[in-house]
């Protein structure tokens, strides 16, 4: 049975570095409520480059770490929310400037903080498919450019990060074991971000600032519940339990939503991957990065199982089950 296999993974997050204690200063916060509600100290910030770059260097590095020629790449999918242009795609921007195969498809996914499980899903059916021999899959998201810096209930919990991993069809025991996706779009208000570009449906809406905007109690509540039914799904599917994981990588947007789960799932702390206390919540990006700092970090070994689960706006939520 083919798989789609992990070659090598990558990521990125921009040199600046912006503290609680320099929020302190933009809007009426203090440090330790940010870090006791959230577990956030810092985010980093990108001030030059978009999300473009961002995908760009994650998508080089990984490329660099599976060592497959950029152009054996024949797929490209991007899981953004912040595109630095409405068209072209991230994608199709990466496939130019890293030299991937021309004519093979290149395309964005937009499902905000799950948007890399849901590229990653979207990856592996042309793998499983034979539609793709290899692929790249990139999270990315500059919430920076999204957030309105006067509102101190949002501003303080995003980031800007990317990350990336190579995909390739193997037959074998390797590879991602499931997957799974859902939205809910009657849940669309709970978190959103009108266009720039104001669609007339929404002209309520955008007359607002567009900015991010979000119900964040109601958000916390509904991400824990429904998280924890993503894990029993991808478990259930994958004829596995708790105990068979050996790293729980969930979306870092809140530590307490992480650690409710690891309680859930009985998980002890060295299976779990927390990062967001050096990123916040960089939506797209927080998975894939969280991915690539724990191999980078010595966590993962061949043949361990890696459980991941996002949620985010839309509603959407994703799971997926990895034996590495
Ligand atoms: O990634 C996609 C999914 N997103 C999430 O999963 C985010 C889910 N939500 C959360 O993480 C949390 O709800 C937040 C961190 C956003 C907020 O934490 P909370 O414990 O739910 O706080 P709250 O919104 O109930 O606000 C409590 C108080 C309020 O003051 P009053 O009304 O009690 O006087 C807020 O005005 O905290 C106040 N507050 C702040 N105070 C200092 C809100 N933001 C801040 C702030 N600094 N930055």
């Amino acid at each position: 049975m083919l798989r789609s296999r992990v070659l090598g993974t990558g990521s990125y997050a921009p040199k600046k570095v912006v503290t609680n204690f320099d929020l302190e200063g933009i809007v009426d916060t203090t440090d330790a409520w940010i870090a006791t509600r959230t577990g956030i100290r810092e985010r980093r910030v990108s001030v030059t480059g978009g999300a473009t770059q961002m995908a760009v260097k994650a998508g080089k590095a990984a490329l660099k770490s599976s060592d497959v020629n950029p152009k054996d790449i024949d797929l490209i999918v991007v899981g953004t929310v912040t595109p630095e242009m409405t068209f072209p795609s991230t994608a199709c921007f990466v496939q130019a400037e890293l030299g991937l195969c021309p004519g093979a498809p290149a395309f964005d996914v937009s499902a905000a903080c799950s948007g890399f499980l849901f590229a990653l899903d979207a990856a592996d059916r042309y793998i499983r498919t034979g539609g793709a021999k290899k692929a790249l899959v990139i999270g990315v998201d500059q919430f920076s450019r999204i957030v309105d810096w006067s509102d101190r209930a949002t501003c303080v919990l995003f980031g800007d990060g990317a990350g990336a991993v190579v995909l390739s069809g193997e037959k074998g025991n390797h590879g991602l074991l499931s997957s799974h996706t859902h939205s809910d779009g009657r849940g669309w208000e709970m978190l959103y971000a009108p266009s720039p570009v104001q669609p007339s449906r929404f002209e309520e809406k955008c007359a607002e600032k567009p900015y991010l905007k979000m119900n964040g109690n109601e958000t916390f509540k509904i991400a824990v519940r429904t998280m924890e039914e993503a894990v029993k799904e991808a478990l259930a599917s994958s004829g596995l339990d708790s105990d068979d994981i050996s790293l729980f990588i969930p979306h870092q947007a809140n530590m307490r939503i992480i650690k409710a789960m690891k309680e859930r799932m009985n998980l002890p702390d060295e299976k779990v991957v927390m990062n967001l206390e050096k990123y916040g919540n960089t939506s797209a990006g927080s998975i894939p990065l969280a991915l690539d700092e724990a191999v980078k970090g010595g966590r993962v070994k061949k043949g361990d199982i890696i459980l991941f689960v996002a949620f985010g706006g839309g509603l959407t939520w994703a799971s997926a089950v990895l034996r590495w």
